[in-house]
């Protein structure tokens, strides 16, 4: 198969970044097919640490061409910051392809996406303050701005003016915050347009003609299944589809295209940002989780919330994605622990197929299996794994009816064991 799509199949932060840099090297191209500089890939590259949130894993090798889909929302001020860093960091990189249908973050959008925030208090969703839903917002409003918008030389005042009155309005009236000036906004779009333009095509074409040629094309996801704006712990979800499915929509790939679905699972689970967060754990051992894993926000450094990998839900995700094979991320993590909880089916009763009752706490049920005593990010063959950390793989194999293809154990691009060819 040459096309296979890596999505996330818990609340973001798997370890996708580090997989599609691993498959990215073998890839043509690279696409993002939703969000934006929301994500937050952490990528390490020999003595260097390369953060990135807009622009795709594939900028790393020089043949492999990135693209910023349709489906995406584009903030210029981080693309440009990124590009800069890359230069800085004098690493080679491949070409990029923006989509002229993607939608433009704009500094109102972050902006708002802070004041609502605020004003939300408690009941706020935790978001990035990336301006990721203000964005989308609008182009379901059909108020947007996209790329295409700006690069064409279409006249952006009435188009601005129009976006502008309506959240002017709600500022003053709702959050009695600062106006948004048009202007100001005016002479943001003149400084990046150029910018834009240098990078700016018809992402479809492309993706299309890769696809009927036979080349090796990744789809590159971000956040996870349960903050999938349908699937997710809604309202406590990001503003676009997370799951497989969307590559044909925002990666713009025609369906008569199958593809392999790689879904990225960590040995425990994370939360960052509120809402519901079955088997969550507020002890000792999430606090050692979470140290040993790093698991603080690549985008706003928050310290993330920690579990035990649920399995329940996941069964759900492997669906709902179509996943034909996992990768289980950061099992080195959870090496000398005597005891390792995994969250299975809640007990008989409960009516899974109503939504959200699959969240309920109260019903859960955890199983204990054995850990193991040595660490094991050096280890390169699944033979050479501890006995109970085979175990580990296999029952979470079994119960979700796919095969773990890789298994990585650390953050380094060489850590990690390789079951199975993905292409
Ligand atoms: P937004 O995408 O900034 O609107 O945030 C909505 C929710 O998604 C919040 O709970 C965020 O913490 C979460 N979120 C957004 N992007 C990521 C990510 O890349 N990893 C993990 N959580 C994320």
């Amino acid at each position: 198969m040459s096309i296979v799509a890596v999505v996330g199949l818990q609340w973001g932060d798997e370890g996708k970044g580090k997989i599609t840099d691993v498959l990215a090297s073998g890839s043509d191209l690279v696409v993002r097919f939703q969000g934006g500089a929301n994500a937050g890939h952490t990528l390490v590259v020999g003595d260097k640490i390369i953060r990135s949130h807009l622009i795709p894993s594939g900028i790393l090798y020089p043949k492999t061409i990135s693209v910023i889909g349709p489906g995406c929302v584009f903030d210029p001020e981080i693309f440009e910051k990124e590009l800069n860093t890359l230069k800085d960091l004098k690493v080679k990189t491949g070409k990029i392809l923006i989509s002229n249908r993607a939608h433009v973050v704009f500094p109102y959008h972050k902006y708002f996406d802070g004041i609502k925030e605020e004003y939300l208090g408690k009941n706020a969703i935790g978001t990035t303050k990336m301006g990721i839903g203000p964005c989308y917002s609008d182009k379901v409003n059909r108020i947007g701005i996209t790329i295409g918008d700006i690069v064409s030389g279409t006249d952006l005042k009435p188009l601005l003016q129009n976006s502008l009155d309506e959240k002017n309005f709600m500022i003053k009236s709702r959050y009695n915050k600062k106006q948004i000036n048009i202007k100001d906004m005016l002479n943001w779009i003149d400084k990046y347009r150029e910018l834009i333009r240098k990078f700016t095509g018809n992402a479809y074409e492309l993706v299309n003609d890769y696809a009927s040629r036979g080349k090796k094309i990744l789809f590159e996801g971000a956040q996870g299944t349960f903050l999938d704006l349908d699937w997710g712990t809604y309202p406590f979800v990001t503003s676009s589809n997370t799951v497989a499915g969307n590559i044909y929509i925002g990666g713009g790939l025609s369906p008569k295209y199958k593809v392999n679905v790689l879904g990225i699972v960590k040995a425990y689970s994370t939360r960052v940002g509120n809402g519901p967060f079955p088997g969550e754990l507020n002890d000792e051992i999430s606090e050692l989780i979470r140290d040993k894993g790093k698991e603080f926000g690549a985008t706003t450094g928050r310290p993330r919330r920690c579990g035990w990998i649920n399995l329940d839900l996941l069964k759900f995700a492997v669906l709902m994605n179509g996943v034909t094979s996992i990768a289980l991320t950061k099992l080195d993590v959870l090496s000398c622990l005597d005891k390792i909880g995994v969250i299975t089916e809640p007990k008989k009763g409960i009516n899974k197929k109503v939504p959200n009752t699959f969240l309920e706490t109260n019903d859960m049920q955890i199983e204990y299996l054995n850990g193991w005593d040595i660490s094991i990010d050096n280890i390169r063959t699944f033979k050479d794994l501890p006995k109970n950390s085979r175990e580990y793989i296999k029952y979470i194999e079994k119960v979700l009816g796919v095969p773990a293809s890789i298994i990585s154990l650390g953050a380094q691009r060489k850590k990690y064991i390789m079951r199975k060819e993905i292409w």
